[in-house]
């Protein structure tokens, strides 16, 4: 299977928690929310998912996992869903608590194991992962716990992970090292940025460093997005992998999209079925 598991899945649940403080800007590092048309074309797909769902259902159940500050719950809400939203940062979880307080069609979980334990008992109709994934040591086990909760008809919506390095072109993972390494070596702290690059590239990423942990699909080559569509066509009528080109800096962005590069998938699987 390609998702490896960390040893100690546990240090990864407080790298999440500390690698997203009270102060931390989700926007920075974050392609899908700098770039306006990466980010118009996954609120268009959320929108035209939760009004579908509305529209065949009556109402919407949305699970949102690992929500940060709530920048899609956001439309998830204005397009008329109501949303269970799960966050593993205590930061993040409280910031969105009093975000949505006085909202009754939103509600907040903090899930420090990020086991999706407490929503156990609930039923939806579209799970959201944004920028998720990546994150989860075994997020194929994950996902089909995720599944397991989805409604007969729902559907399960993620975007923003990285495509599987071994299936990649050489030119797509050059494309896409070289923006990542351009765009880090052009901000500030520039000593343990080159320390954390040089650690990737010797592939002796530390588990106990945040800064490590936060680029965790690096350590294991991405997320297998074939293994995903695969699991997922066992339980949906339809699964769609959407492979784009994600880059921090505007200008990578941009030259990747004219080139039609590719680093990055999001995947649409619709019509759960329930047998
Ligand atoms: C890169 S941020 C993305 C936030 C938001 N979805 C967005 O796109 O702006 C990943 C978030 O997922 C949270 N997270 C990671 N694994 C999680 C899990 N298993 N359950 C709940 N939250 C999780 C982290 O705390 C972090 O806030």
């Amino acid at each position: 299977m390609a998702a490896k598991s960390l040893k100690d899945d546990a240090a990864i649940e407080n790298l999440q928690d500390i690698g997203h403080p009270d102060d931390h800007d989700y926007v920075v590092g974050s392609p899908h929310l700098i770039h306006r048309q990466l980010n118009e074309w996954m609120v268009n797909t959320i929108r035209a998912e939760v009004i579908d769902i509305l529209e065949t259902k009556g109402r919407a159940r949305v699970l949102e996992i690992g929500a940060g500050h709530g920048t899609f719950t956001d439309h998830a809400l204005a397009a008329g869903a109501e949303v269970t939203l799960t966050e593993m940062s205590r930061a993040s979880a409280g910031l969105l608590q009093r975000r949505y307080a006085h909202n009754p069609a939103a509600r907040v979980i903090f899930d420090p194991a990020g086991n999706s334990d407490l929503i156990a008992a609930q039923r939806f109709d579209l799970v959201l992962c944004i920028s998720v994934l990546h994150h989860i040591p075994d997020y194929l086990d994950a996902i089909g716990k995720w599944v397991s909760l989805i409604d007969a008809g729902g559907s399960f919506v993620s975007f923003q992970d990285p495509l599987w390095y071994p299936r990649q072109s050489r030119l797509n993972l050059a494309a896409d090292r070289g923006a990542y390494y351009l765009w880090r070596l052009g901000r500030g702290d520039r000593i343990a940025g080159i320390k954390s690059i040089v650690r990737r590239k010797l592939g002796h990423m530390d588990t106990r460093n945040p800064r490590d942990m936060v680029e965790y699909h690096v350590l294991r080559q991405g997320c297998d997005e074939q293994a995903i569509a695969q699991q997922l066509s066992t339980s949906f009528a339809t699964v769609d992998v959407l492979p784009y080109w994600s880059a921090v800096s505007r200008v990578a962005q941009r030259a990747g999209n004219a080139l039609g590069l590719t680093s990055t998938f999001g995947v649409v699987a619709q019509g759960r079925r329930l047998s």
